[in-house]
């Protein structure tokens, strides 16, 4: 069984959810605290053991390369001024030459078809899928939760969350059939369905690790729920060949696509980075005081 060294990215989504914040700028830059969310999403797939990202892009996410390439106006500024804290964290965000490459989808034809995008970089073997809207808030971080799993069991894996049953047709679901421990084997999944039909209140979460042959069945998925090419109908396809499972991970997931999520993400990493934690504290009561 093939270690999982890859991992998608797909960055190309335009972020309407947070507009007008995110006309001029990917809303993958957008801050919490002190990174932009992508950093955190980057530094969970690395902790994970991921050695290569590919970043699916699209029109206006420069923004995103330049965020990962070096910066030798402003490092050596900084090291002019003897700033060397921050040159360090700068350069710490740095991924290794050559561990990212970019493709960009042409047109917003669906998760699906942006994942197919990255299908030659992949090439034949396992790899992770982090969905940058969703950052969560674990340790060990999700994905290296689920290449622990991935590791004794092999096949396919879906992260999957429980969710409040009013807000399932936000998501992929899936249909529980038995569990052991966080593993959760299926009978099916389904994008966004309306509450009445929805088989589980287990939401999809934004991570996977998925076989090379989802993309064989991405080249030729119809459009799915909203008009997309849908990855859970591709998912569920392979799921007729293939060993797949769901992993309730431990840990909080933030959706920083919604505005309520990114703030609940902002203020969540505020009261837990030691630079900003006591201060955060003191707002939060002070806020709360104030109600
Ligand atoms: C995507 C997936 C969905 C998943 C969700 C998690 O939907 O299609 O299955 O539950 O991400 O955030 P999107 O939010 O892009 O519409």
């Amino acid at each position: 069984q093939m270690r999982v060294r890859k991992a998608v990215l797909p960055v190309a989504g335009l972020g309407t959810r947070v507009l007008p914040a995110t006309k001029a700028i990917p809303k993958e830059m957008l801050p919490v605290v002190d990174r932009p969310a992508i950093q955190y999403v980057v530094d969970e797939a690395l902790e994970a053991g991921i050695e290569h990202i590919v970043f699916v892009t699209g029109r206006n996410k420069g923004a995103i390369e330049d965020y990962f390439d070096r910066a030798y106006e402003l490092e050596t500024t900084l090291q002019n001024k003897g700033k060397d804290k921050i040159l360090t964290e700068l350069m710490d965000s740095l991924m290794p030459a050559g561990a990212a490459s970019f493709v960009r989808q042409q047109a917003p034809l669906g998760l699906g078809h942006a994942i197919w995008c990255a299908r030659d970089i992949i090439g034949h073997e396992p790899f992770a899928i982090l969905l940058p809207d969703v950052i969560v808030k674990a340790k060990p971080s999700s994905l290296a939760q689920m290449v622990e799993a991935y590791n004794k069991v092999g096949g396919n894996i879906v992260a999957v969350d429980p969710v409040p049953m009013d807000r399932v047709s936000s998501y992929g679901v899936i249909a529980p059939v038995e569990r052991d421990g966080r593993l959760i084997k299926m009978s099916g999944m389904v994008e966004k369905p309306p509450v009445e039909e929805a088989p589980s209140n287990l939401a999809i979460t934004g991570r996977y690790i998925l076989q090379p042959e989802v993309f064989d069945l991405l080249a030729n998925q119809d459009k799915g729920a909203g008009g997309e090419i849908q990855l859970t109908d591709a998912m569920f396809r392979l799921m007729e060949t293939q060993d797949f499972y769901a992993y309730e991970f431990e840990g909080a997931p933030y959706d920083c696509g919604s505005k309520v999520g990114y703030f609940e993400a902002v203020l969540a990493h505020a009261l837990d980075n030691p630079e900003t934690a006591e201060a955060a504290r003191a707002l939060v009561k002070k806020a709360a005081e104030s109600l």
